[in-house]
Parts: C-alpha cells; sequence; structure tokens
C-alpha cells in the first residue's frame, strides 16, 4: 500500500492478504448491489412520481425468470463467501503443532506477555523472528480485553477465567502496533504496544542477550581481538619475539626490563600505559617505532585489549613450543579467543606435572577461559591419569 495514502495497514502475517482479499471482494460485492438496488429505486421514484404520464396498469402476479434471477446469484455469492472464508477462520483458531507458544495476560491496562521456550516476559512489548508461527494463549485477570495487531490482520479477547488462543506468523520484519478492542476502562486508549519482528539472527541474538538487546553481545576478550585484528598489531607483536617488537603472549605478570633502567612487572597498568605512551615503555634490545594509542581508544577499549592479552597466557613461559606454534599456525596467525581454551589445557596440562594443583582450584590462567575438553582425568581418587591414547606431551 502506498505509504502517503495507507487505506489498509501493513500486510505483515500470512493471514494478512488471505484476509484482505476476502474484505475486498465483500466489500465490492456490497458496492455493487447497494448501488444496483439504490440505482433502481430513484430511476423508479423519478419515473412513477405524481403528476408522470407511464403506465400504472398492475403487471402479472409473478415472474419465474425473474424470482430465480434475484435469488439464486445471491445465494450462490453468499455462499460462496461463506466457503471461501471459513477455511482462513478456522485455520486462526487451529495453531500448527510446531508454534511455539507465547502466554499473554491482559490486565487493566497492560499486556504482559511470557515466552514459554526462554522465559523472556516483556511488557506492552513482544519480540519474535519473522518466519516462524507464534501461538498465543491469552487470559484477562479482570476484564475482557482484545489483543489486536492490525498488521497481523490478528484479533482474538483475552477473557477473565478462560483460555482463548490464536496464532499467527509474521512476514516482514519490523515495528508493528499492538491495540486492546474491548472497551475496558480508564486507560483502555493507552493499553498497547508494540510487537517486533526480528529477523531470525537478531532473534537469536535477542533471546541470547535475555531479551535486552539485538547487538551482539561480546566478550571483552573477542571485543580485545577485534581491535587487535584492526589495528593490525599482530604485524609486529607476534608469537615469538622478533625483530621489531616482543610477543604479547605470556606477557601479563613477567618482569620487563625497560630501556630507562627499570624493571616492572607486566601487570594491567604498565600494558595500559605501554599502549598510551608506548615511548617511555620500550623494552630493552628494542626501538621505540610503535605509535601511540592514548587518542584513538577509549577505556573501556584499551582494556577489552588487556583481557585479550591476558587470554594469550600469563607469567611462565610456554613449556611446549611447538605446540603453541602449531595452535596459532604458521606465520603469526592470530590465535582466535576460541582457541584459548586449547592453548590454556596445554599450558595446564604441562604445568601441572611439574605442580600439580589442588584438586578443585581455580584455573592457573587469570582473566582467560577454563579449560575444558581435553584436559587429563582426574579419578576420584585425586591422582591425575594421562588422557587415554591421545595425550599431548
Ligand atoms: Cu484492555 Cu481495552
Amino acid at each position: 500500500m502506498n505509504n502517503n495514502f495507507p487505506l489498509l495497514p501493513d500486510q505483515a502475517s500470512t493471514f494478512a492478504k488471505q484476509v484482505d482479499d476476502i474484505a475486498l471482494v465483500i466489500t465490492l460485492l456490497t458496492v455493487f448491489f447497494t448501488v444496483a438496488v439504490m440505482g433502481m429505486l430513484v430511476f423508479l421514484a423519478i419515473r412513477y412520481r405524481r403528476g408522470s404520464n407511464v403506465n400504472r396498469e398492475s403487471s402479472g402476479s409473478h415472474n419465474i425468470y425473474l424470482e430465480i434471477g434475484w435469488t439464486l446469484p445471491p445465494l450462490v455469492l453468499g455462499l460462496g463467501m461463506f466457503a471461501w472464508s471459513v477455511k482462513p477462520y478456522a485455520e486462526v483458531f487451529n495453531p500448527p503443532p510446531d508454534a511455539e507458544e507465547i502466554f499473554v495476560i491482559g490486565k487493566r491496562w497492560m499486556w504482559h506477555m511470557q515466552h514459554t521456550v526462554n522465559g523472556i516476559r516483556e511488557n506492552n512489548e513482544l519480540h519474535i523472528p519473522m518466519g516462524r508461527p507464534f501461538k498465543l494463549t491469552l487470559i484477562s485477570q479482570d476484564v475482557i480485553h482484545g489483543f489486536y495487531v492490525p498488521d497481523f490482520r490478528m484479533k482474538r479477547d483475552a477473557m477473565p477465567g478462560q483460555f482463548n488462543t490464536v496464532w499467527f506468523e509474521a512476514t516482514k520484519p519490523g515495528k508493528h502496533h499492538l491495540f486492546c478492542t474491548e472497551y475496558c476502562g480508564t486507560d483502555h486508549s493507552q493499553m498497547g504496544g508494540w510487537v517486533y519482528v526480528l529477523s531470525p539472527q537478531d532473534y537469536n541474538l535477542w533471546v541470547k542477550s535475555n531479551g535486552t538487546s539485538t547487538q551482539p553481545v561480546e566478550s571483552p576478550v573477542q571485543a580485545g581481538f577485534d581491535l587487535y585484528t584492526q589495528l593490525a598489531c599482530a604485524n609486529c607483536h607476534k608469537e615469538q619475539d622478533s625483530l621489531r617488537a616482543p610477543t604479547l603472549y605470556n606477557l601479563p605478570g613477567r618482569y620487563r626490563n625497560l630501556q630507562n633502567g627499570t624493571t616492572v612487572i607486566a601487570d594491567d597498568n604498565y600494558i595500559r600505559k605501554a599502549i598510551r605512551v608506548p615511548d617511555e615503555n620500550v623494552l630493552q634490545g628494542y626501538s621505540p617505532t610503535m605509535p601511540s594509542y592514548k587518542d584513538n581508544l577509549d577505556e573501556q577499549q584499551i582494556h577489552d585489549l588487556i583481557m585479550y592479552i591476558k587470554s594469550l597466557g600469563n607469567g611462565s613461559p610456554p613449556p611446549v613450543k611447538a605446540k603453541v606454534g602449531s595452535i596459532g599456525g604458521a606465520g603469526g596467525t592470530l590465535r582466535q579467543p576460541g582457541n584459548a581454551a586449547k592453548l590454556d589445557t596445554v599450558l595446564g596440562s604441562a604445568s601441572s606435572s611439574a605442580n600439580t594443583p589442588a584438586p578443585n582450584s581455580p584455573t592457573p590462567t587469570s582473566g582467560s577461559p577454563a579449560p575444558t575438553g581435553s584436559l587429563p582425568a582426574e579419578s576420584p581418587s585425586g591422582v591425575r591419569t594421562p588422557a587415554g591414547g591421545s595425550s599431548k606431551q
């Protein structure tokens, strides 16, 4: 429909077009018969007005063809409309079995919804993905309310003491008005909101964020990795010390001998300063070639970078160098945060032989994801046994 002159609301559900087609045909038929009957009435009123010179003899008592003519076509048309409408009508009230349920409570004067699959609750808002059927189970806590989304051509009353159901499948992403269509008291006109139809991807993000956002939920480590890539830090900072720059792998907690003669521990504050004013924090044996990021990174971004650098391991140098290299790949490729657990497993299991941590102790690498997967199995007696077959030592 033309946006400047919208005769009908958006067609945003699978029912919308069917309903509109039926409504259009009923309207056209109604207009046709109204014009025909009213036209005839006006014509005859003028023709047989008082004093007109026309034949006023009475006609025959009946005309079988005329009577069939005005009975049969309207009957066929009426039954035809009924047959055509009954299918979508029955459909609307019979949700497909795979429809996901949303529980809707109407109360003066708001709509409260709960997604039964993910448990997310919403007030006067409903977020759903397009292209998937949803079944609404409606009830009212007080008086009768009407759940109506014009863009979906979907309306169902929420009754006190009785569950009603209806379903729909949205076809158009965007924001669609929700109304209450039973006069339910003082703020009836305020009782409404919006249905947000999201793309399946956005809906997944929305569910992941527990209904708070459609923005990707990014961990600081992931955000730091993105920045690290974007700023091309890896051009100089590789997995091993290079001629241009020291490696950042296993940096946190290590002693650093600086060119100004001091020795510092590479803690969060040191890393932050080294990113912001590298010239004052150059390691012995290197030249001050790194640009300052004082002006183009905010504190959040610097913190993200620190979190990523920490995920590359802490203080102790990697004991199994070949393994570390093979995870990062040749040519100084970046290690994805997703692989961090893998490296930690190598580090964790290697160091555990020298320095067995107490059972259930926190992982030795603070600030990085807990190792998962192929950690050597721990028997009930607390004795570590090598992981079968695939031992990497
Ligand atoms: Cu609820 Cu009107």
